[in-house]
């Protein structure tokens, strides 16, 4: 079957969120992450046939689905995790927020994450009441490296859980070997949890290796939660389907009972869904880099060529950071809306001087996109020289 991310895709009535809040209007939706691809026709099929079993009872953890995720770890990280180690759950959000709980609950309420940062590593859901937050107010320094020393002064006595996004949304980037030790180092001076959000691990597109923290040591794994999904990279986002791996089990009965008490557990059709992705999706996703890589290059190009607007190189996600703070605007997002470009806005996570352009989307849109960014950024430019 042909692989789908050339044409046109009409998300346009199909309850996308991302779609959705520009509904006829000439705005493009480049915002939240995901995909405007169809998803592998495996998947479909999977979810077809388990529909049509006509019966959709509450699920339970799917063996073969283990296996497969044990398989994953060990051929692409080269991490060798025990099935028993892996708790299906509803959503990586959900699993930052239990991460934190469990945290709470220790009596070290506060978490820390380097900024900027996807907006739910830095803030709990609402129902849970953490005081004494401390955030890091910029994780990296010039050169995009983690600010470890300004880390280490934001850690108190109050702080549990060290919140990591490796790739990192909205960055971008792929921390070494290195740089995870120095990091792990840190977190076990302070005792502290490491929550590490690996959503999109598979999504790397400069080649370089994915390498869980908790692959490092055991005793990096005794204290870590790593959150994975097939969610990102085979676009099923809206199937909230997840998992945590965690090879401490005083941990991870904590993390399953808050979890079976605050979100339930994942659901039948997101479990087929993961298993045909797991066993059927591998040139699918490889596809998928290789035109995400010429979308990548697309971009930096552009970008490169305007003036007043630049971007760090994308190693890996969708999502390019770009920074325009010589535009001098107070709301970045919104300006740029009222040229026909829906991005994300930095503000959301930590840094107002950028916005975030989401370019898992078919190219001719891409390109419509960086047309009117273009133009966006060239009439500012004018403006404040005048
Ligand atoms: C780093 C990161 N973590 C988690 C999520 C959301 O995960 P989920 O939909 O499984 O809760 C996203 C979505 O954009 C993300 O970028």
């Amino acid at each position: 079957m042909p692989i789908q991310f050339g044409p046109e895709v009409n998300r346009a009535g199909s309850d996308s969120i991302k779609w959705k809040r520009y509904a006829n209007q000439d705005i493009l939706p480049m915002w939240v992450a995901d995909m405007d691809f169809h998803v592998a026709p495996e998947i479909v099929q999977a979810i077809n046939e388990r529909s049509d079993h006509g019966v959709l009872g509450y699920g339970s953890d799917n063996p073969e689905l283990m296996n497969l995720i044990v398989d994953h770890c060990q051929k692409h990280y080269q991490w060798t995790i025990k099935p028993e180690w892996i708790v299906l759950t509803p959503g990586v959000v959900k699993g930052l927020n239990i991460a934190r709980a469990i945290a709470a609950k220790k009596g070290k309420p506060a978490g820390i994450t380097a900024l900027p940062v996807y907006p739910h590593l830095k803030q709990h859901a609402p129902i849970i009441e953490f005081e004494n937050q401390t955030f890091l107010a910029n994780g990296f320094d010039q050169s995009w490296s983690l600010n470890l020393k300004e880390m280490a002064q934001n850690i108190t006595e109050k702080t549990g859980v060290m919140l990591l996004c490796n790739p990192h949304n909205p960055i971008g980037k792929v921390y070494s070997k290195q740089e995870l030790t120095e990091l792990a180092q840190l977190c076990i001076k302070h005792d502290l949890i490491i929550c590490s959000d690996d959503i999109h691990c598979d999504l790397i597109l400069n080649g370089k290796p994915h390498v869980p923290i908790a692959s490092l040591s055991e005793d990096v794994a005794q204290r870590s939660i790593t959150l994975m999904a097939p969610s990102k990279t085979f676009n099923i986002a809206g199937l909230d389907t997840a998992f945590a791996v965690i090879p401490n089990p005083k941990m991870r009965k904590q993390y399953s009972e808050y979890m079976y008490g605050l979100v339930g557990h994942v659901n039948i059709i997101g479990s087929q869904a993961a298993i045909a992705a797991y066993k059927y999706g591998e040139s699918w996703r490889l596809e998928l880099i290789e035109y995400l890589q010429k979308n990548n290059q697309l971009i930096q190009e552009r970008i490169d060529s305007i003036k007043g607007i630049s971007m760090r190189p994308v190693e890996a996600t969708y999502l390019a950071w770009l920074n325009v703070e010589e535009l001098k605007l107070d709301n970045p997002q919104k300006y740029f809306e009222e040229f026909g470009v829906g991005m994300s806005a930095g503000a959301e996570f930590g840094d107002n001087r950028y916005v975030r352009l989401n370019f898992g989307c078919q190219r001719s849109l891409l390109k419509e996109a960086l047309n009117r960014i273009e133009k966006a950024v060239q009439e500012r430019v004018l403006n404040l020289g005048k």
